[in-house]
């Protein structure tokens, strides 16, 4: 069986992305064809080439006024892509081609938390505003609104009424980086049998 190809899209630190690549080095049914990112100083880039995966940087007339990206991808016969911290909407093109197979991590419990300006930061410092007791994360597969498709698995942790942002947004990654791994190869794996 050829592996299946996966590309993973950041715009920050790629800390998401730094488990993803660990998970998939020498994996038997998957790989780590590509990382794309929107800024060429995010250091997401940096991970990635530590792993020998290639790297490809768009800026905004590429992604949504051409077909670079697009184009990129079908060439390098991607079946998975994954949003790992990348803060632009998809453009519809992108959704149609790629029609369930595109998957974002939010750092929230969607519905709550979610929509146009509630990425990173702000969604933490929103959570903290509203005295949350919990919060989690969310993978959900990606349509054209921001934070809308179809939800395919949340985690939650606890918090305490000391919790800061910055401790919310550390509870947060703990469960991201353990369970995003592990949901996307879960979902390859599934659709792998199903084909
Ligand atoms: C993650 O917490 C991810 O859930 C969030 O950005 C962070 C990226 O961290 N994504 C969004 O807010 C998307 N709307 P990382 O660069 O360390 O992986």
């Amino acid at each position: 069986m050829t592996k299946k190809r996966i590309a993973i899209f950041a715009s920050g630190s790629g800390t998401n992305a730094q488990k993803i690549l660990e998970r998939f080095q020498n994996h038997a049914d998957i790989e780590i064809s590509l990382l794309l990112s929107n800024k060429k100083d995010a250091y997401a880039l940096e991970r990635a080439r530590a792993f020998n995966v290639r790297t490809v940087v768009f800026n905004r007339y590429e992604f949504y006024k051409s077909d670079f990206v697009l184009d990129t991808l079908i060439r390098d016969r991607i079946d998975l892509i994954v949003l790992a911290g990348f803060m632009w909407l998809v453009p519809t093109n992108m959704v149609e081609e790629f029609s369930n197979k595109i998957i974002n991590i939010h750092p929230a419990l969607l519905p709550k938390y979610g929509g146009k300006g509630m990425y990173g930061r702000h969604v933490h410092k929103a959570v903290k505003e509203s005295g949350e007791s919990e919060t989690g994360i969310t993978i959900h597969w990606v349509n054209e609104n921001y934070d809308e498709g179809d939800i395919i698995a949340q985690y939650r942790c606890e918090l305490q009424a000391s919790d800061d942002e910055d401790e919310i947004a550390r509870k947060v990654h703990v469960l991201e980086h353990k369970y995003y791994p592990e949901v996307i190869e879960n979902l390859v794996l599934k659709s792998t049998k199903n084909n």
